[in-house]
């Protein structure tokens, strides 16, 4: 698997800094979130291709681009949800597919409980969003989903990950390209990233 650091710039550590401190308030929290989603899907936009055509500026025509392939933005219920609003101002077009995935307490498996996937074309990308890749096993487990629906191309996007959980995406999915802001130094005996934010849907919903 091929997974990216986005390089630390002072903006971006500053912000991780803001989800990390336990001070920080909701809407801080949220805003923050969605702060560190535009930086990563700009980062992401720099890859997607495009085609050229020709563009009536109100003086002449010059060239102008299309993104060629729009991607599908697919967040990873809740968590992931704080991070859609900030690739949709980055990619507007892009249809979202939903899906649900919790840990069925008789097996032990997860499963999924919601979906609601676009009928789109599998050539375009799948942009998986999930700030915190723990364990990794729910985003296996949608990833393992949406590879079934025929989608080949799938970039994972988390804020902050843990080795455990790269180690599992890695093993699971090597295909799949993860764009991360940081790697953290490892999960509690709770699933819990260290030294991490916490829990992130709790942080950004203020449950
Ligand atoms: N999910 C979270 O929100 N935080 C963690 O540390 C691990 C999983």
């Amino acid at each position: 698997m091929v997974t990216e650091l986005i390089k630390s710039s002072s903006v971006i550590k500053r912000d991780i800094s803001l989800l990390r401190d336990k001070n920080t308030s909701v809407t801080a929290f949220s805003q923050t979130m969605h702060r560190l989603s535009l930086a990563m899907a700009f980062y992401a936009g720099e890859k997607l291709s495009t085609s050229e055509y020709q563009v009536e500026t109100p003086l002449e025509t010059t060239e102008g681009f299309r993104i060629i392939k729009v991607p599908v933005l697919s967040p990873v219920l809740r968590a992931g949800l704080g991070m859609l609003s900030g690739f949709r101002e980055i990619f507007p077009e892009s249809p979202v597919a939903m899906i649900g995935t919790r840990r069925n307490e008789e097996t032990l498996q997860p499963e999924n409980y919601y979906v609601n996937v676009p009928a789109n074309d599998v050539n375009e990308p799948v942009f998986i969003l999930d700030p915190m890749l723990a364990t990794g096993g729910t985003v296996s487990h949608a990833l393992s989903y949406i590879k079934g629906l025929g989608f080949r191309e799938m970039i994972y996007f988390s804020i902050i990950s843990s080795p455990e959980g790269i180690e599992k995406i890695a093993g699971d999915h090597p295909e799949v390209r993860l764009i991360t802001c940081v790697i953290d130094r490892e999960l509690n005996n709770r699933g819990y990233i260290l030294p991490g934010l916490g829990d992130a849907g709790d942080r950004y919903f203020g449950t």
